[in-house]
């Protein structure tokens, strides 16, 4: 790859994230898009395992807990086994709604993210974590972009809105919109609940790729829980090395695409005038929905 001064400046601010140290994805190959080849060959028998026990535990707590059309989708992309084949999902995925999976080093810079989402190209990270990160990771790795993300491209109002969701980056790039937009991505692509006629349910693929905020987030009376109000959202700061204290609850997928389709343009000059709110707000008027017994 030819280092542009706009991929140093990038490399640079990862690793100050990073502490200094060294990034974690190997970007010595990638093209200008950040994308790579899978190289599924390299992957090692212990990876494999290493796979196939992240999946079993975490597909052990979906049923009742994450949403029917995470669980059927998964189901369908049959990769309990060993880690999957990009090209072998995305050729399913791209017949279902017209999404691909594109291989990716590791996190890709915002522009880059938005514009494989707005031609509906899903990037997923190629490495593996390693053994003593299973119950936690800082950084996405294969198992969390693949299995906490892919089955949701599957429903097509769904993929519509991150469809849509990196035309809005796009432009919240020009707007000054980003830290806003974030917040939304985070309390519904990572974070969201759903209604079901069975109770809540998850969404959310940062959820559903961990081992305890999968059941932390429906059942603990400690966290708020409230119906999902787009504007509301964008201001809310959130946590990024904890359980959450907000969960934000759409009815269904279609309201999620409704509430985020309206021009954001004067919603961002709105926020510039409002201060952020905690983590931890409940507004006056606004409703902590009930945990979920069970
Ligand atoms: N409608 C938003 C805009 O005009 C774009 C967007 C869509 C943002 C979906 C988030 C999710 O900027
Ligand atoms: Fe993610």
């Amino acid at each position: 790859m030819n280092t542009t001064v706009e991929q140093a400046d990038f490399f640079k601010t990862l690793e100050e994230k990073s502490d200094g140290g060294k990034l974690r994805g190997d970007y010595s190959q990638c093209d200008a898009r950040y994308v790579v080849k899978q190289n599924w060959e390299t992957y090692t028998p212990e990876q494999h395992e290493l796979w196939r026990r992240l999946y079993q535990r975490q597909a052990k707590l979906l049923p009742g807990r994450a949403c029917d059309v995470f669980i059927e989708s998964l189901r369908k992309m049959d990769a309990s086994a060993e880690i999957p084949r990009f090209e072998r999902t995305s050729e399913a995925l791209y017949k279902a709604t017209g999404w691909e999976i594109v291989a990716v080093p590791g996190l890709v810079p915002e522009l880059t993210f938005f514009e494989h989402l707005a031609n509906r190209r899903f990037p997923v990270t190629v490495w593996l974590r390693d053994p003593e990160e299973f119950d936690y990771i800082v950084e996405p790795d294969v198992f969390h972009d693949f299995f906490g993300h892919v089955p949701l491209l599957f429903n097509p109002v769904f993929a519509d809105y991150m469809q849509q969701y990196g035309q809005g980056g796009l432009k919240a790039l020009e707007l000054g919109g980003l830290d806003q937009l974030a917040r939304l991505y985070w309390y519904t692509v990572e974070f969201g609940l759903i209604r079901s006629e069975q109770g809540l349910r998850v969404y959310g693929a940062g959820i559903l790729s961990s081992g305890g905020e999968i059941e932390y987030c429906l059942t603990s009376p400690q966290p708020r829980r409230i119906a999902l109000q787009a504007e509301r959202t964008m201001r809310t700061l959130y946590k990024i090395d904890s359980y959450q204290e907000t969960y934000f609850v759409i009815d269904d997928f279609q309201q999620l695409f409704d509430q985020t389709a309206p021009d954001f343009t004067p919603i961002y000059e709105r926020l510039k005038q409002q201060p952020v709110l905690a983590a931890n707000t409940l507004l006056p008027g606004e409703i902590n929905i009930a945990p979920n017994s069970r």
